[in-house]
């Protein structure tokens, strides 16, 4: 808090209503006028979208939109990205510091200790068709975990409330490659607690009974980089919303369930998988200009799948990294994607055509991720829910820190613009 305030005046029957309002200062960013006390004045804010209301307070990420920087309890996701891996960056978010040898050894074993799901669930996925797409089965499964582990849903109880984390960081890979499993129609494959995080989630995604998994550690370390890049971005969408459903002191599997939902859509998590729909539409070098055309046409709803963010007007920092890993990968794997090269000339061209250079749209994590999924053998309708993997510890960490601080529930007001009071008609006299 600073002594700074921020002056408003409302017109009202007497004359103006001069509001002194309370300035925070964040330990970096833009200051933050606090608006909490106008209700006492009868008015409310309007921001739709939420473009310029800061709706908690946080110590786990940071993103300088302009500059294009993105940082976890302070460190660059570059920083991240190059020499920690996914878990200990879960370890980072949750607990604010990076764990020494001793600390990582014990929050890797606990997770590992928690990757198996009890066996009921197995049957639970018989109840979905087979062409469900696997963000709809995992809607439904992450929200029924709290009908499986009751014994962590007391949210008072901090106890309860670090078991319901690891289960949720350990079981998502295994409900994740279940629901893969289950739309080809192969047998569930059990966790192997040999193998690191992501190895073990190849292993379940592509494994198979009758013989052994052979997982190659240049897959597995991208599979990591891309949990990794997607384990926290602040307040989005979906962290919002897990936020939200958190306050009403729901417990964390319903909430992490209200996220995976509100990330499903192609403005948020989905993009990953719109985007590879788009390059394989795309099809071809020569028609990238007739695309640009289309996402600049104000009549056409089509927009280029990967660009553009509400918060960067610069590139995302993820994108960068995503860019460089694309290449690694393929280049490891001798793969020859023609996505890539339309990917990477449609970003030339885009990145110097005037309209996407006054709206500052820049490519974000989705425009490459997908082309490294891709590589890996990850088929498109399974991208949203690797990214969900991914954020699961962003959720959680929120999440945590929300219930930390015992806020209220979340309840926004509205700027009413329907009907003034009028009288029931009788059927007969409408
Ligand atoms: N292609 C063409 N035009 C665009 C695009 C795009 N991808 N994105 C925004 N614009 C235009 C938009 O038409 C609008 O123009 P005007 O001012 O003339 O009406 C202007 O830019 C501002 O757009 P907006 O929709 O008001 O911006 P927003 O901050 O509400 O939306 C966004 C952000 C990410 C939803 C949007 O840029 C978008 O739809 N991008 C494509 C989908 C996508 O890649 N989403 C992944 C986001 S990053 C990962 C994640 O969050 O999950």
């Amino acid at each position: 808090m600073t002594n700074k305030t921020a002056t408003l005046s409302i017109p009202g029957s007497e004359g103006n209503q001069e509001i002194q309002l309370p300035i925070h200062e964040g330990t970096m960013g833009p200051d933050v006028v606090d608006v909490g006390k106008l209700t006492g004045h009868g008015a409310f804010t309007f921001d739709p979208g939420f473009t310029s209301t800061a709706s908690c307070e946080s110590k786990i990420t940071f993103i300088d939109g302009e500059k294009g920087v993105l940082l976890h309890r302070g460190y660059p996701i570059e920083q991240l990205a190059e020499h920690s891996d996914y878990l200990e960056t879960c370890y980072l978010l949750m607990h604010g510091e990076l764990p020494n040898a001793g600390q990582k050894k014990a929050f890797v074993d606990m997770v590992t200790n928690h990757t198996m799901v009890h066996e009921q669930i197995r049957t639970f996925y018989n109840g979905f068709r087979r062409d469900a797409h696997p963000m709809a089965i995992m809607c439904g499964v992450v929200g029924a975990l709290s009908a499986f582990y009751h014994d962590s849903t007391d949210i008072s109880d901090p106890y309860h409330r670090e078991v319901a984390a690891f289960r949720l960081i350990a079981k998502m890979p295994t409900l994740a490659a279940m629901s893969y499993k289950f739309s080809i129609g192969q047998p569930f494959m059990y966790p192997r607690n040999d193998l690191d995080y992501s190895a073990n989630f190849l292993h379940m995604m592509f494994g198979n009974p009758c013989e052994p998994s052979v997982i190659s550690p240049t897959l597995a370390r991208a599979m990591d980089r891309i949990f990794l890049l997607h384990a926290d971005h602040e307040q989005n969408a979906s962290t919002s919303t897990v936020r939200l459903a958190g306050s009403s002191l729901a417990n964390p599997f319903a909430c992490i369930a209200a996220g995976i939902a509100a990330l499903w859509g192609p403005s948020h998590g989905g993009a990953n998988e719109a985007v590879v729909k788009m390059l394989d539409d795309i099809g071809d070098v020569s028609r990238i200009d007739e695309f640009v055309a289309k996402a600049k046409d104000k009549n056409d709803p089509f927009r280029l799948m990967g660009f553009g963010h509400r918060v960067y007007k610069n590139f995302d920092p993820r994108a960068n990294v995503m860019k460089q890993a694309a290449d690694e990968v393929l280049a490891e794997l001798g793969i020859q994607d023609e996505n890539l090269e339309i990917a990477k000339r449609l970003e030339e061209i885009a990145l110097s055509d005037p309209y996407f250079i006054e709206k500052k749209l820049y490519p974000n994590v989705d425009f490459y991720s997908g082309i490294i999924l891709k590589a890996l053998g990850i088929p498109t309708s399974m991208f949203t829910v690797i990214f969900a993997v991914g954020r699961t510890v962003g959720w959680i960490a929120h999440w945590n820190e929300m219930i930390a601080e015992s806020s209220r529930i979340g309840r926004p007001r509205q700027l009413y613009t329907g009907y003034s009071t009028r009288d029931f008609v009788p059927v007969g006299k409408r």
